[in-house]
């Protein structure tokens, strides 16, 4: 796999969250002015992703895949020429079987997924100017072939179109157990979800059952086997900040989006955003465009935080190039002192410069680290020595 197109975790948006299948060509251009505008692309949130429901449900008579026409009648080659121009990246959703999501609900009677048309597809989406392929397991029931040789025969499909195309899958949908918590897909995709779908909610109590919650996925996440590394992200899902509404859910606090972006940054996770950014509120905005919390998401080390201590205060620890960032996380319902003492973190009891990524406060600390986090909040700490 070509490393390139995921060297740090990979950023951007997609349509899912918000949108659903209610989407089209005109409000995915407009969604990609907002970015320009809102300051989201030049923070690093490149890749605009189209995700299900954009393809008509019949291909043509060469067997091609091709857009919906009454909602992208411009195509998908346009729309990847009008994202192109604005200094974005186009990003495309599809199936490695022979039903998408959307199509095994029932709601669209052909056949789109790639299987056993990996080659013809990926020279469709090259064609189309793709430069992200979200690949959704979906369907497979009664299918000879692994998870493994599907998701493999894409990579190699994309790989022969000679086109970067950064290759993100998901083995959990639709899929009984977390084949996410247990497998390996580096060298296969450059990122790969570890959970069942997020919903903008704190928690819904499930542990790797659709849906869950901030809250949910943090604790599932934490088992991961699969360490990220340059090319090999894990994916826990796209992100809810200033997501509302959906699915029977408000949506999350101020504290709880702050948690899910740091945790997020903790975790080396692809940032994919998931709000409308036309109508998103400044303060999600400086929110999703916080300098302090990107970095450390896009650390060129690309190492995941470990958890050093569990429960409802909760210490993570992540080595960046330059220094060390620590997550002091209340997962629990009130108001909590969480203090760590540096030997407890593998770090040497010298004196240490500590910012404070909330209020940009410096403190030098010879031993301990320690912050007054609210409920659900999280104190991202960055430890110079
Ligand atoms: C399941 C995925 O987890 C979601 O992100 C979204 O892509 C839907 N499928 C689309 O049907």
């Amino acid at each position: 796999l070509p490393v390139p197109p995921a060297a740090t975790p990979p950023m951007g948006w997609n349509s899912w969250n918000t949108f659903g299948c209610d989407i089209d060509e005109a409000e995915i251009r407009g969604v990609a002015d907002a970015m320009v505008r809102s300051g989201m692309r030049d923070a690093g949130y490149r890749y605009v992703v189209v995700d299900d429901c954009w393809y008509e449900p019949e291909r043509d008579a060469d067997g091609n895949l091709r857009a919906d026409r009454a909602r992208f009648p411009g195509g998908m080659a346009a729309l990847g020429d009008y994202l192109h121009a604005r200094g974005l990246l186009f990003g495309l959703y599809m199936s490695p079987n022979v039903e998408t999501c959307a199509q095994h609900t029932g709601a669209y009677p052909g056949q789109t997924g790639s299987g056993d048309r990996e080659f013809q597809d990926a020279r469709t989406f090259a064609s189309w100017g793709v430069d992200y392929l979200k690949y959704d397991w979906c369907s497979g029931a009664g299918s000879p072939r692994t998870q493994r040789a599907a998701f493999t025969a894409m990579r190699d499909a994309l790989t022969a179109t000679g086109r970067p195309i950064a290759y993100s899958i998901n083995p959990n949908s639709n899929f009984p157990g977390a084949p996410g918590e247990s497998e390996s897909w580096c060298g296969v995709a450059h990122l790969s979800r570890t959970t069942e779908d997020i919903q903008p909610v704190w928690s819904t109590g499930h542990r790797n059952e659709h849906p869950m919650g901030v809250r949910d996925i943090i604790e599932v996440h934490s088992g991961v086997n699969d360490r990220p590394e340059p090319g090999c992200w894990n994916d826990p899902d796209m992100l809810e900040v200033g997501v509302h509404d959906v699915g029977g859910y408000a949506g999350l606090t101020p504290q709880e989006q702050r948690t899910h972006l740091s945790m997020w940054a903790m975790f080396a996770a692809p940032l994919i955003a998931g709000n409308d950014p036309r109508t998103t509120t400044a303060p999600v905005l400086d929110l999703l465009t916080d300098p302090g919390i990107l970095a450390i998401d896009q650390d060129p080390l690309g190492a995941a935080a470990t958890r050093t201590t569990g429960g409802d205060h909760q210490v993570w620890v992540k080595p960046l190039h330059d220094g060390t960032a620590v997550a002091l996380y209340n997962r629990g319902d009130e108001p909590a002192r969480i203090s760590t003492a540096l030997a407890e973190i593998g770090l040497s009891a010298r004196i240490h410069r500590v910012r404070d990524l909330r209020d940009g406060r410096i403190t030098e600390t010879a031993d301990r680290v320690t912050a007054d986090v609210p409920a659900h909040g999280t104190a991202l700490l960055r430890l110079d020595q």
